[in-house]
């Protein structure tokens, strides 16, 4: 079964309603206090069953385990509730694309970027454009390396397209668009590069291939394209281990 997170709400919210429907009950008709900790443990055992049970990703499993004896301990420390609302705040403002679409936010790294250079030393004046571009990690390295390419970064997450709108205000090639990917006409691009994750992938390979015209090149960090063979596949040599999918259109 996919693992949404609607249904790993769903998962939580089961194992909940069924412990607390049995729990409240008995300790009720006993006049007696509901033990929250043991509740808890058996509340998040419950949803590791469950987890098991829908054959979710193993981390998922785990989150479910620890998730309401976590929420409990935590509950203790007697926190203001305002810290958790700042805290969700910010955390949405950076990884809004995770609650939206599923993707997170990862950066491409040093040796990934470099690799993405040499692949494309051959258009220097290509017009580039990085679907979730995230704090700039690709578009800004690419930017400096072939002055006269344009190059820009789509980012729907504010904090995110901030920190990479402040990295990159400074370089003319740059253009820092806070956008949907989706909303962006990829036919002006020579050269498409994505880093997202296995679940729009399909989707956006509808995408490339209605609006990217022939002899432009998509490239996607670390998720191939589902039942496509790409043309081309660069191991990068770094930790973690990355690879470029290269599509030829
Ligand atoms: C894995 S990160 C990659 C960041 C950057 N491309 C890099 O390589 O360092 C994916 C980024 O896509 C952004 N994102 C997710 N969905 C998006 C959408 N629909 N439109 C624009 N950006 C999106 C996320 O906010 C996140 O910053």
């Amino acid at each position: 079964m996919p693992a949404s997170p609607l249904r790993q709400f769903a998962i939580q919210a089961a194992a909940a309603l069924l412990v607390l429907s049995l729990a409240w009950p008995y300790y009720g008709m006993r006049a007696a206090n509901l033990p929250w900790p043991e509740t808890a443990l058996v509340i998040g055992g419950v949803a590791f069953l469950l987890s098991l049970l829908s054959r979710q990703p193993p981390w998922w499993s785990v989150m479910h385990a620890v998730f309401i004896p976590l929420a409990w301990l935590v509950g203790q420390l007697a926190i203001a509730p305002g810290w958790f609302l700042l805290a969700f705040v910010v955390l949405l403002l950076i990884y809004r694309g995770a609650i939206t679409g599923q993707v997170p936010l990862y950066l491409t790294n040093a040796a990934t970027a470099e690799a993405l250079a040499q692949l494309l030393a051959s258009r220097p004046q290509m017009r580039f454009a990085d679907l979730g571009a995230g704090i700039g990690s690709t578009v800004a390295p690419l930017a400096r390396r072939f002055p006269e390419g344009r190059f820009v970064g789509v980012e729907n997450a504010p904090l995110t397209w901030a920190a990479g709108w402040l990295r990159s205000r400074s370089r003319s090639n740059v253009e820092w668009r806070w956008r949907d990917l989706w909303q962006t006409d990829l036919k002006d691009f020579d050269v498409v590069y994505a880093f997202l994750s296995p679940a729009p992938m399909a989707a956006l390979w509808q995408k490339v291939r209605s609006e990217m015209k022939p002899g432009s090149l998509f490239v996607s960090n670390s998720f191939p394209v589902p039942e496509v063979a790409a043309d081309r596949v660069i191991e990068v040599d770094c930790t973690p281990s990355r690879s470029l999918y290269c599509y030829q259109l």
